[in-house]
């Protein structure tokens, strides 16, 4: 038996119900096949930096990188700036470990209504590569002469070629054990500098995979093609930030916010992955206990295939979409359904 010790956070709003309702579930489901884990849970989030001024203590990190995977829940709360709560737990955790590759699946399962016409199960399965660790997010900037007419906000995005070539070549090798087809989304017709570069980056892996064949799109027409013609995807490319909007029509044209898996991949052996639900902390429905559970259960799926036990992952991912498939199995509200977190986790419990 494999044995593994998991980092989990699971942080705020829905974050602690997703996490704790899949927890005990996923820790048999993965037990019975093989692979024991068990895990250390950091109080860390909103209620901690209320209690202690921060978000997770100094040595956070140190501590992280000790685990061979972190589980996430979600971060974010009304009463505390999200730019204070998310700078001071996730994007940290993402940077500092080096997460550079942010791999976020998107399938339309068999069974979900999509809300673009003629849709059905199986017909949209891409898969975003989203560089992790730079571009739009890094923390370069400030603000000067506050309060005067002449206020100004200088917000600078860093594209260095490691970072950038590491994420492609990444989507690259993706796009290898895939259907061999890779978007590029960029806005190279605006940001002359950065995205131009990207494009050239672009160019320069592509001559490594020539079995590959490379689409390029803006990211306005790639927003739109995404609703218009989604089944031609197969792995997309870009940067942080498109990276981070893009995944949200993503996951509404696949069903829902509440199926929608990601994970903070480090793929050397240097640092732990993240894992988390693409989700927010979903304030509007926290503590009424109708949270869809399944993107943490995909997630946790593409914890175990990172970690080498496909056995595990392919059971989680098969017995959500078994569930799915299954027109009297419960539903979260998010899913047309009126059943709660609970039921939907034990159902799948007895599908496994
Ligand atoms: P959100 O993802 O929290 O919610 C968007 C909508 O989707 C809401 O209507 C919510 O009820 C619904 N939803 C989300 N997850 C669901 C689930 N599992 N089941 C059913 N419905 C679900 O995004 P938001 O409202 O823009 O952000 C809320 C807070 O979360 C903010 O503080 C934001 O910064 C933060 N946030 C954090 C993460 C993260 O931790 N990775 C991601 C996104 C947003
Ligand atoms: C996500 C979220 C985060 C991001 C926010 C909360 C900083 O939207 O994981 O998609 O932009 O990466
Ligand atoms: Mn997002």
């Amino acid at each position: 038996m494999n044995a593994y010790e998991i980092a989990v956070i699971p942080g705020d709003g829905i974050g602690p119900e997703v996490v704790d309702a899949t927890l005990p579930f996923v820790a048999d489901a993965a037990e019975e096949r093989g692979a024991a884990f068990e895990t250390t849970r950091f109080e860390w989030g909103t209620e901690y930096y209320l209690d202690h001024g921060e978000m997770m203590p100094d040595d956070g990190l140190d501590r992280l990188a000790e685990f061979d995977a972190i589980f996430l829940g979600a971060v974010g709360h009304p009463e505390v700036p999200d730019h204070v709560t998310l700078h001071g737990l996730l994007l940290p955790i993402r940077k500092g470990l080096d997460q550079y590759v942010c791999e976020r699946p998107n399938v339309l399962f068999d069974g979900i209504e999509s809300p673009l016409r003629g849709y059905g199960g199986g017909d949209v399965d891409f898969v975003v590569y989203r560089e992790n660790t730079e571009g739009e997010y890094a923390d370069i900037g400030g603000r000067e002469h506050r309060g005067f007419d002449h206020e100004t906000a200088v917000q600078s995005a860093l594209f260095t070629r490691r970072g950038t070539e590491r994420i492609i070549r990444a989507a690259f090798e993706a796009a290898t054990e895939r259907e061999g087809h890779l978007t590029s989304v960029t806005k190279s017709n605006a940001q002359a500098h950065s995205m131009v570069f990207w494009d050239d980056i672009v160019e320069e892996v592509a001559a490594e995979f020539p079995s590959v064949e490379v689409e390029r799109l803006l990211v306005d027409a790639a927003a739109m093609d995404l609703i218009r013609r989604p089944h031609e995807f197969d792995v997309v490319v870009a940067s942080n930030l498109f990276g981070d909007v893009l995944t949200d029509i993503g996951a509404q044209i696949t069903g829902s916010m509440g199926l929608a898996p990601s994970g903070n991949v480090h793929p050397g052996p240097e640092y732990p992955s993240m894992f988390e639900p693409v989700h927010g902390s979903a304030p509007d429905i926290v503590g009424d206990g109708v949270a869809n559970p399944l993107a943490t259960v995909l997630s946790w799926s593409l914890l175990f295939d990172d970690l080498g036990e496909g056995d595990v992952a392919d059971a989680l991912w098969d017995g959500v979409a078994d569930q799915l498939a299954d027109g009297s199995a419960p539903r979260t509200p998010d899913l047309g359904g009126s059943a709660g977190t609970e039921a939907v986790v034990s159902d799948l419990r007895s599908r496994l």
